[in-house]
């Protein structure tokens, strides 16, 4: 059928359907289903989170089905691969179809703007041009198979903590070149399905009720065509969410939301053309989804944890290996230490959890190469020193050669639903690391699990470190064979690793409070600040070793009309076969507005085995050059000279051009530079006040706004500043910490570990959590009438809150 007589069938249905029917298409009838009505032909589609495996899960409960857990977004972005990210993407679609998921909730792709960041392991980088260029792949793949892909989160959603509630304060060029960048590669590379709007608010608005983020920029500036799906709960208001063009509420079955958009038509505020044109988006999403499912499919699960494993070990990063220390050869003396050798964290915590259906532990995994004596050294759970633990393992470590560290953040630091509080190993890790390197004088090799940067007080003392990120669920696998040199590590770092946290750029703004997180650090995100500003970082964006040596030759750059072409040669003069990633920056001194030192804009990743050699090159196009003119709305290039440059990482620039790039544009700097000194050379993680409120165009006031009376938008931290509000809080603390104590019987002592941290991690998010939210996700549980009641309650009108409790509809 062609597009237009599917218009006219979707048309006639419309007329057909009653206001009702209507309001529930636009809504999910549970947590992972769109309504579908046999009457009409609408099927029904299913959906399922993303974006690193299935979960599959009955409600709203984090333990689902098991299903092939790949390696998280960080670690795949570290291989700076986009064929393996379509390769993910294909295998996860195979998946999909197996289990009849019409639709992925992934991938995520905010940025990172500080490693803070909850849920970063979920993320690809701090650089929006190599994050959009490995989700439009991934979503490549995923939509190659038939199924459809809902990216997420759109838009500004870069802190856990308040993610419901705060008002993202960033400039409009921050805005475009940094935070919607990658959003907009996907949209155009490669037109996903489903784009799901996000939590947080921009400009004073909801996200999930700004038609200036959702049909502006989305639909009208970007040319998305696909359904707007909001994120689990962010819809408190349906109809102005609805004229914003948000198409599909979810979980939905809200009989609150429906009432509205039923009563709004009836009272003529609201024009059945906004419900009909979501209406039919997203019936020809189910269409088109449904039509696609393949019957009784199944899908090769040892292929895709070969790919899992392929992934996990292209995007672990040798940081350093200091007097080739690695790799181990068969047969070396080495003892394993450190409790993640047996339990590594192999991915993270929230809505992207998957139950992995075949782990491999390094310990395990290290058997096909010797028999290793093995010390935990210190507790998983538990981040106290513990001597006892720590003697044995350094009894066992002083009778081995070499000593292999396993260490890494633990998982009940690093999840969806709130923030870190640092970036630093536990006090027991950092102890016996600490002890192994005065007391024994042999190498120490450190193998570190993780989702985010971590400080390396130790990076001195210790011959080499891999870090393996998060590896997946093959993650024991990959390490042991990058440990004895079978697989050449190739990962280059996806993010700046700096020397503290103190350093990180909007270390100073970063989750400032419930209402308000201002981005006074505009631009300057990841290494776009550590090199303006000068400040050395621990290890650099784009940085990682390999065991081989590759030389680059006969570089030449041709300019033909308004193109660039960068040709050279690539060799590997080492030994071992292995892969190179070619990093292409760009660079501009000369401008009249402020940028940062380079960009990427261009990477490939090229296997050559020993001694052979490829040629290379890329074109670079006007686009390259071009910066966000937030006077014109647009992008523009400013004439003049730039620099093109190859790198091994964002600090190790080995060849630079100047090159003359014209501009028949007219434009004009929008910014005045005695206004912004410290945007033009900021030295420190310091941005002034009133600069700030000069490239935002406008002030933020210092004060909270709207902390009382409470609403059902308010964040339960701030329920403690009412005398009941206190009450109801203690109360769910106090759920949380039974959960907690109920846990700790659990006589299994692995699934205690994972127990504990599942409840603590719960109870971690109940600040950050507001009642509205909590009542959309689940309008059964807590009807929307209740959790007004209970906000009324905690305002100190407790016997109408409690009627209201009590005796609801
Ligand atoms: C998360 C989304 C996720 C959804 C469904 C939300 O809390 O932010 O990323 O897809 O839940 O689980």
């Amino acid at each position: 059928m062609f597009l237009e007589d599917i218009k006219m069938e979707t048309k006639a249905i419309l007329k057909g359907m009653s206001l009702e029917e209507k309001a529930d298409l636009l809504m999910g009838t549970s947590a992972w289903y769109t309504k579908g009505y046999d009457k009409y032909n609408i099927p029904s589609i299913r959906m399922s989170d993303g974006p690193y495996g299935l979960r599959i899960v009955n409600d709203v409960s984090l333990k689902g089905e098991e299903a092939t857990c790949f390696p998280p977004l960080v670690t795949l972005a570290n291989t700076f691969d986009p064929e393996m990210a379509f390769e993910m993407g294909v295998a996860l679609g195979e998946e999909c179809q197996e289990k009849k998921v019409n639709m992925l909730l992934g991938p995520a792709i905010n940025i990172k703007r500080s490693p803070l960041g909850g849920r970063n392991f979920e993320y690809l980088s701090e650089d929006p041009y190599l994050t959009g260029r490995m989700a439009t792949e991934y979503v490549n793949g995923l939509q190659s198979q038939g199924v459809g892909a809902c990216v997420k989160h759109f838009c500004l959603n870069n802190e856990e903590n308040y993610r419901f509630t705060a008002e993202s304060g960033v400039d409009e060029r921050a805005m475009y070149e940094i935070y919607l960048k990658p959003f907009q590669m996907v949209i155009k590379g490669s037109n996903p399905k489903g784009l799901m709007a996000s939590y947080n608010r921009f400009n004073g608005e909801k996200v999930v009720e700004s038609s200036r983020l959702l049909i502006q920029v989305a639909r009208n500036e970007f040319n998305f065509a696909g359904v707007m799906v909001s994120d689990w709960g962010a819809t408190t208001d349906r109809e102005k969410s609805l004229v914003a063009g948000l198409d599909l509420e979810m979980p939905g079955d809200d009989k609150f939301s429906k009432e509205l958009l039923v009563n709004a038509i009836k009272n003529k505020t609201l024009d059945m053309g906004a419900i009909d044109r979501s209406c039919q988006r997203i019936i020809a999403l189910a269409d088109e989804l449904k039509s696609s499912e393949i019957p009784n499919y199944k899908c090769d699960y040892q292929a895709h944890h070969k790919i899992a494993i392929s992934i996990a070990a292209e995007g672990a990063v040798l940081l350093k290996n200091n007097g080739s220390v690695l790799p181990l050869k068969k047969g070396e003396n080495v003892c394993l230490i450190g409790a993640m050798c047996k339990n590594m964290r192999f991915e993270g915590a929230g809505s992207s959890k998957v139950t992995p259906l075949h782990l491999v532990q390094p310990i395990d995994a290290l058997k096909a190469y010797g028999i290793f004596p093995y010390e935990a050294g210190y507790k998983l759970y538990d981040h106290k020193v513990n001597k006892e633990l720590e003697d044995a393992a350094i009894r066992v470590a002083s009778r081995s050669d070499k000593v292999i560290f396993f260490g890494g953040t633990p998982s009940i630091d690093e999840s969806e639903g709130y923030d870190k509080k640092s970036i630093s190993l536990p006090e027991n890790q950092l102890s016996l690391l600490n002890r192994l390197a005065k007391e024994l004088d042999k190498p120490i090799v450190v193998v570190l699990f993780g989702g985010a940067p971590i400080e390396l007080p130790f990076n001195d003392e210790v011959s080499a470190i891999l870090a393996m990120y998060l590896p997946g669920e093959g993650g024991g696998q990959a390490c042991s064979e990058l440990l004895f040199g079978e697989v050449n590590p190739s990962g280059r770092l996806a993010e700046t690793w700096p020397i503290k946290l103190e350093d990180v750029p909007c270390y100073n703004y970063y989750d400032e409070s419930p209402d308000l997180t201002e981005y006074r650090e505009s631009i300057y995100v990841g290494y776009r600040y550590y090199q303006k500003a000068n400040v050395k970082v621990r290890y650099p964006f784009g940085h990682g070793l390999s065991y081989t040596k590759f030389k680059y030759s006969n570089i030449t750059i041709r300019r033909k009309e308004d193109k660039f072409y960068l040709s050279f040669k690539l060799k590997n003069i080492g030994t071992s076969a292995g892969s190179e990633v070619v990093q292409v920056y760009v660079g501009h001194e000369d401008t009249a507005v402020f940028k940062a030192k380079r960009e990427l804009v261009r990477f490939s990743k090229v296997f050559l085995n020993a001694g052979e050699e490829k040629k290379m090159s890329f074109t670079l196009t006007k686009n390259d050059f071009g910066y966000y003119n937030i006077k014109e709305r647009h992008y523009v290039v400013e004439a003049g000279l730039y620099t093109i440059e190859l790198g091994k990482s964002s600090d190790d620039i080995f060849y630079n051009k100047s090159i003359k790039v014209p501009s028949e544009e007219s434009s004009s700097s929008p910014y005045q530079t005695n206004k912004i000194h410290t945007y033009f050379a900021p030295s420190s993680n310091l941005f002034p006040e009133d600069e700030f409120a000069y490239i935002i165009g406008k002030k933020y006031s210092s004060k909270r706004v709207g902390v009382l009376p409470l609403t059902i938008n308010s964040v339960l931290s701030d329920f403690r500043y009412t005398f009941w509000g206190r009450f109801l809080y203690r109360i769910a603390i106090h759920i949380f910490k039974k959960e907690v104590k109920k846990a700790e019987k659990c006589s299994d002592p692995n699934l205690k570990e994972i127990k504990i941290s599942e409840a603590l991690s719960m109870m971690n998010q109940i600040p950050n959590v507001t009642i509205g939210m909590a009542s959309s996700i689940d309008n059964k549980k807590l009807p929307h009438e209740v959790a007004e009641g209970i906000v009324m309650f905690a305002n100190g009108k407790v016997f109408t809150g409690l009627r209201k409790v009590l005796f609801h509809k």
